[in-house]
Order: C-alpha cells, then structure tokens, then sequence
C-alpha cells in the first residue's frame, strides 16, 4: 500500500515523479503529493484524490527540480485529507519524508515528542519520522535517519530529503518493498519497479534496515550495521507496453484477455506433455522434501488464498498428501503444529503482502521448509523463501486479481502432477492431465469469444445489491473468487457457498431479486446441482449457469448459460473463473464504477 518514488538527476525532476506515482497508483489511490528543494528550501505540493489532480496543481506553477520524492497514499492513519498526505515535512520545514507501510509505537513517541513542546500537524504515523530525523540530524541525512529509524517499531519504506543536503535523497526498507535503479547520470527510489520503468531496468533491491543514498554521483548502500556494502544490479525481464493498457478500456479487462497468453507462460518450460510429467527446476532440490513432509501447509491471502484452496483440494486428491490451507493472518496467531517436517507454501501475487510474509516468518521459526509461489521477481516473499516457483503472469495492475489467479492455479495444478505422478499416478493418466492442460490457451480462447454475451447479462443485473456464487469440489473456491470479484470492483453483496450449502441458511435470502451464479459442469455432482438451481428457481431467484459446452437440459432450467469446454478439476477452475471475472468486470462497469482503482482497496498490502 502506498507508492513511492524518488528522483535526482539531470532531468526536471518532477514530471518524473509525477509519471512514477501515476503507475504506482494501484498501490493506493486516496491522496498524493510530492517534495522538492528549491533554493535551500523545501517546497511541497498536496492534493486529495488522484495523481492527476496533482498534475493539474502543478502544472500551472512551472516548477522544476534536480531531485523530488512523491508518494500515492492509502490512509491507515488518519482520513484522506490533504493535510495528511504524505510528504510530511518536520516542525522546523527542513525535513520531508514519504512513508509506505505502519509505525506501531508513533503514539508514544508522540506524546513524547508533543509533552517536549514539538508541533504536529498531522494525524499520521509518518509525520513522526519527519520530527525524529530533524532532532536527530547534525550535517549527514543517512546517519540521523538511521537514529531515527533505530527508535521505531513497524514496517516502513521511506524516501527523505533535507534542505541543508539539497543533493542527496535517503531511504529505508523494513517489511515494506522498496527498491533503487540505476538510470544515465539519474538514479531512482520506487516502492516498486513499474515506477522506473520507463528510465531504467537496472534495480537494486534494498534489504530490510538497509540504507540507500541517492546523488547525481550515483548510488550507495549501508549494512544494517553502517559498512558500505555493494549491492548486485538486477535487470528487470518485463516492459513498459506490459504495464500499459494497448488499446484496452481497463487494465482489468486487458488482463482479463491476457490469460490465453500468461497461462501459456506459467507452463512454458514446464509441461512435459509426451511424458505426462512436469519439470519444476525452482523446487526440484525439495521435491523429496515436500512429498517426505508430515504436513504441507498452504497459506495467502484474498484471491490468492482461493488459488490456495484449489491447490489444497488437488494435492489431496491427486497426489494423497495431507495438505491443510490457512490465511496468512491467522497462521502466525493461531499456534499451528508447524515444525522442522512441515512444508509451507507461500502463495501471492505481489510478494509483498505483509501478512504472509509474517506468515513465512512464523514459519521458518518453527524451522519449516517455507516455499513460495510468487508473480513479482525479486519481491520479499521471492526473497525470504527457501525456494519456489515463478507464475510468470507479467504486471498485473488491475487492483482486483485476474490473470495472476489462473497463473497461480495452474502452477499449483502442474505441481499436483508433478506430486501425484511421484505418488503412483500412471504415466497414461499423467498424458491425459497433460493434454488438457497444454489445450489449456486455446480452451481461454474459447471462453472469452463469450465477452459480449456476458456484457448483456451484466446489464440485466447491474442493478442487484446481493448475488450467491455456488459451486462444488474445486468451483466452490471458484464461486468464492466470483463473489470476491463482484465485491471487489463493483460494491455488490456478494457471497460463495458449496452448492450442497445453499438449503441450510442462504436459501432464505431468495427471492425474484436475488440473482445465483451456479457453476454446473457435466461432471460427478451434474444432478446435485441441477437440483440447487431448480431450488432456486421454486423460489423465483434468477439464475445464471456455467455449464459444459453441449450441455442442453440446463438451458430448460436456468434464465441464462454460459458454456466453458468440458474439463478436468486439472483444468475446470481455470476455465470457469473466466466468466465470472468478466461478469464482474461488466457489471462494475455498467455501475460506473473505478475498476482498476476501486474505492477502499489496494493492490499490494503492505500493512498487517
Ligand atoms: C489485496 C489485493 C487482492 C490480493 C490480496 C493478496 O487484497 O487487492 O487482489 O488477492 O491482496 O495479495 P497477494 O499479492 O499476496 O496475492
């Protein structure tokens, strides 16, 4: 949550930032602001609401600046106001900080700071890094940041500036992402690469309670103990057209039309199909390991927490391995029988996600074999495992999780067949799985010609204040994800339930303006659900199905259908996510609503 970026220079320092902010806006969305020195003196500039408005403050002042730091923010603490909007600048005007992440103990010192005569003037948990850093300061930035930072408790990415060093921008990681890169005669702070894109693919990660200088002279980098130390310059794989929506109305939906492709990608490499097998090279060293382990441990958060409970379903019905899933919140306070013979799996998106990287710190003190299965190269998450595997879906920007979703569920599904073929599964079954999953692209294809009807629909329903997704075996994690989706992005009450569930409890919310999303493959629980949906329909609610390509009965019964092509459970999660997202998609759309940005949420959260 909350983007930062940071720049020096040879160039104007401010459309820079600006730029930057406005690609880390996914990160946070409420307020903005940036911080410059002009003449020995710090100038700031606030908005509430998005970068834009910023843009459109600054753009009549015709400021320009050798360095500038900026920052997108998703308030934790305080309202969105414009006063605390970040940067914050210290009582005495000559320090301004930007701050991604949550201060645990600022209250007391606070009080400390206030009871000694020092003014505040925001509400925020930042605003008292600023006021430490310039009563600790005495000629050299890094020196009073690092005493500051030695009094706080919490996780914070921070970019400092002082008016006295007018060439010198200073930062800080602990929990909270933060990287540097390397330009021509520029150099680059950023909660996350996506900011620097456009001036430079050579990034250093900054490691927690390291500190990084920037200067036009270049980079420098201090240990946690204050030893100069040099760090490796990673080149970042992917490009600014990747982040960017070619042609599409929302980032969501071009990523939503992407999966064909980053489906492709998760199993590029990987799927053995003439031999119905798998090749994982990231985790081949601990594949003895996962399968030798008492108890395998799934653990994540929102979306990736469904993909999560895909896998757990899979694992235990493929490859017979006891597998449990928790929420990366509660694993750390619920005193789980985790030790030295478990294996935790360690699924996010971003890799930043602070709860699941408490999860992982939870978990490698009970000495577990702690595993990630991650989209960002190089994240926390990337880094804190022992070992893991990339999903390969490329940026995802849309705040609600699309592609990233079946790109985790089908690493977890070439996982499963690489787990249940060591298991005893034959090398005929390993073929078949394969031959679906390799059709996999073409069969995305397929479902999303079905955009345009879905679109229809969207608009019959736009209307509704409450939905109920129901599915069975592995589309109940499904259903969950549809209803998330249809919260996430257009605001309507939503829920998932097993299908089998509805008749002890949701059934009493039917009625005629109650639309159901039922998810009803040709598959073993085919008549269960058909008898939910009649259910349904004896009590007037509406009903939208997902059916098997040729299913003809259910279109007597349901008020509309959808059709995915026949599919394994491998494969069928896949598959029937699509619709769903883009009847989310839709609907939210027809509601006017953000949907890359929607009110209150954030892409990567970063606070606990
Ligand atoms: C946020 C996002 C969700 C995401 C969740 C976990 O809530 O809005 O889309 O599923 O975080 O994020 P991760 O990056 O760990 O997958």
């Amino acid at each position: 949550m909350c983007g930062i970026v940071g720049y020096i220079g040879k160039n104007n320092a401010i459309p820079i930032v600006v730029e930057g902010l406005q690609r880390l806006e996914y990160r946070g969305y409420d307020s903005c602001g940036v911080a410059l020195i002009q003449d020995a003196q710090i100038l700031i500039e606030k908005v509430t609401g998005k970068v834009n408005e910023l843009q459109s403050a600054l753009a009549g002042k015709q400021i320009s600046a050798d360095l500038a730091i900026g920052h997108t923010r998703w308030a934790t603490h305080g309202s969105p106001t414009q006063k605390n909007a970040h940067p914050h600048l210290s009582q005495d005007g000559k320090v301004a900080v930007v701050h991604n992440g949550i201060i645990e103990n600022y209250k007391v010192l606070k009080d400390d700071l206030t009871n000694k005569g020092y003014i505040f003037n925001s509400e925020t948990d930042t605003e008292i890094i600023a006021a430490l850093v310039s009563q600790m300061y005495d000629g050299n930035l890094e020196k009073a940041v690092r005493k500051a930072l030695a009094l706080v408790v919490g996780a914070y990415g921070i970019a400092v500036m002082h008016a006295d060093e007018p060439e010198k921008i200073v930062c800080s990681r602990n929990g909270a992402p933060l990287i540097m890169a390397v330009g021509e005669q520029e150099y680059f702070v950023a909660s996350d690469v996506a900011a620097v894109l456009n001036h430079s693919k050579d990034v250093i990660y900054l490691d927690n309670q390291e500190i990084g200088v920037i200067t036009k002279d270049g980079i420098n980098t201090l240990s946690p103990d204050d030893v100069q130390i040099d760090k490796e310059i990673h080149k970042v794989t992917f490009d600014l057209e990747e982040i960017e929506k070619s042609g599409y109305e929302h980032f969501m939906l071009k990523e939503i039309f992407s999966q064909p492709q980053t489906i492709y990608d998760a199993m590029r490499g990987r799927l053995q199909s003439s031999e119905g097998n798998v090749h994982l090279g990231g985790i081949d060293h601990v594949i003895g390991t996962i399968l030798n382990a008492d108890q395998r441990y799934l653990t994540a958060c929102g979306t990736s927490w469904h993909a999560a409970l895909i896998g757990e379903m899979m694992f235990e019905q493929f490859a017979r391995l006891p597998s449990e899933v928790e929420y990366a919140s509660e694993f750390r306070y619920r005193e789980p029988l985790v030790d030295a013979k478990s294996v935790v799996f360690a699924i996010s998106q971003s890799g930043e996600t602070a709860d699941t990287l408490a999860a992982i710190q939870e978990a490698k003190q009970k000495d577990a074999t702690v595993l990630g299965i991650c989209n960002v190269v190089g994240s926390s998450i990337a880094r804190e495992t022992e070992a893991g595997v990339y999903i390969h879906a490329g940026p995802e920007i849309g705040v609600a999780s699309t592609k990233a979703f079946t790109s985790q569920v089908t690493v977890l599904s070439l996982l499963t067949l690489k787990l249940a073929r060591m298991m005893g599964m034959s090398e005929a079954d390993g073929i078949r799985i394969a031959a679906q999953m390799e059709k996999l692209p073409e069969d995305v294809e397929w479902v999303l010609k079905q955009a345009d009807k879905i679109a229809e629909i969207a608009k019959i329903y736009a209307g509704a204040t409450n939905f109920l997704y129901l599915g069975r075996g592995v589309n109940f994690p499904v259903a969950l994800e549809g209803a998330l989706k249809l919260k996430e992005i257009s605001y309507i009450h939503a829920e998932g339930y097993p299908a089998a569930e509805m008749k002890h409890g949701p059934i009493a919310l039917i009625d005629e303006s109650m639309p159901v999303v039922a998810i009803a493959p040709q598959d073993k629980t085919y008549d269960k659900i058909i008898s939910n949906i009649e259910e349904v329909k004896a009590r007037n609610g509406s009903v939208i199905a997902l059916a098997t390509e040729g299913d003809k009965r259910i279109k007597d019964i349901a008020d509309h259908v959808l059709y995915v092509p026949p599919a394994l459970t491998f494969t069928a999660p896949i598959l029937n996510v699509i619709p769903l997202q883009l009847l989310s998609y839709y609907i939210a759309v027809e509601r006017g609503c953000d949907v890359d940005q929607p009110r209150n949420l954030a892409k990567s959260v970063t606070v606990e």
